[in-house]
């Protein structure tokens, strides 16, 4: 899957090599107007959007990026029309069955983050075998958000919380925003330090709300299947230029 050769080309002297995002989430979106701007079936867009998928793959192992998390899919993807629901899980399956021997062979360990238990159960048996097959890999963690919102996160983790109180496992008093972390799906991870955006629209759609509280945001109008390295490379720029303060005073 992964593509390194074409990555040949970027010069690392672009930008900093130390001053890399170390988390770097994406909003993939643009897949049915890239298509239906060339008179094809959305479907189309989604089948290149995966194409975009192990491009940027292979470009965040190239720039050392170490996680890179990508929203697949939405709890509210469901309202879509039945037969594009049906086609973009059994691309997920397709695409997942296809790249197992790429991920273990490029050192990536792929994890899932969403209320999977709600989606079928072939793709969830793939899911467990890709996550098993490469749990010990550390080159690139590659979470995908699928079946995945953000408030379903934070009300799964409430739940989460409320049983170690009721079990009397947690006193309220304790509760501070380490709890709430703990038991969010991306526990065991920082938060994102660059957000970005294809498509051009200006909001976050219900994405990682919890966890891009001082994220650096950028939006491109390039639709997700052209997202190329040129334009990760203009991102990453211009989240270098950024001045992180946190809430805080500029040094
Ligand atoms: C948004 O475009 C894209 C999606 C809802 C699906 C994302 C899926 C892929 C990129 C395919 C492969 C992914 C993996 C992880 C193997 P849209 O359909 O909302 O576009 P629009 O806003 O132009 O209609």
């Amino acid at each position: 899957m992964i593509i390194i050769s074409n990555c040949k080309n970027i010069k690392n002297d672009l930008f900093d090599k130390n001053e890399l995002p170390q988390h770097l989430a994406i909003i993939m979106d643009g897949n049915g107007r890239w298509a239906e701007k060339k008179g094809l079936p959305r479907s189309v867009g989604h089948r290149e959007g995966a194409k975009a998928v192990k491009r940027v793959i292979a470009n965040c192992i190239h720039f050392n990026i170490p996680i890179l998390t990508l929203f697949a899919f939405s709890t509210e993807n469901w309202k879509r029309p039945k037969n594009e629901v049906m086609y973009l899980l059994k691309l997920f399956e397709r695409v997942l069955s296809k790249e197992k021997a790429n991920l273990i062979k490029d050192n990536i360990k792929i994890n899932f983050i969403g209320r999977l238990n709600d989606l079928p159960d072939s793709l969830n048996e793939k899911m467990n075998e890709l996550f098993e097959s490469t749990k010990k890999n550390n080159k690139l963690i590659l979470n995908i958000a699928i079946n995945y919102g953000g408030r379903a996160e934070i009300i799964d983790a409430l739940k989460a919380i409320t049983i170690k109180i009721v079990e009397k496992k947690l006193n309220i008093e304790e509760i501070n925003e380490n709890t709430i972390r703990d038991n969010l799906y991306t526990h065991n991870l920082p938060d994102p330090d660059l957000l970005i955006r294809t498509a051009g629209e200006m909001r976050i759609s219900n994405f990682m709300i919890w966890q891009i509280a001082y994220t650096e945001l950028w939006v491109t109008p390039v639709f997700w299947p052209d997202f190329d390295k040129n334009n990760l490379i203009e991102a990453i720029k211009n989240f270098q230029k950024r001045v992180r303060k946190y809430g805080g005073k500029i040094q």
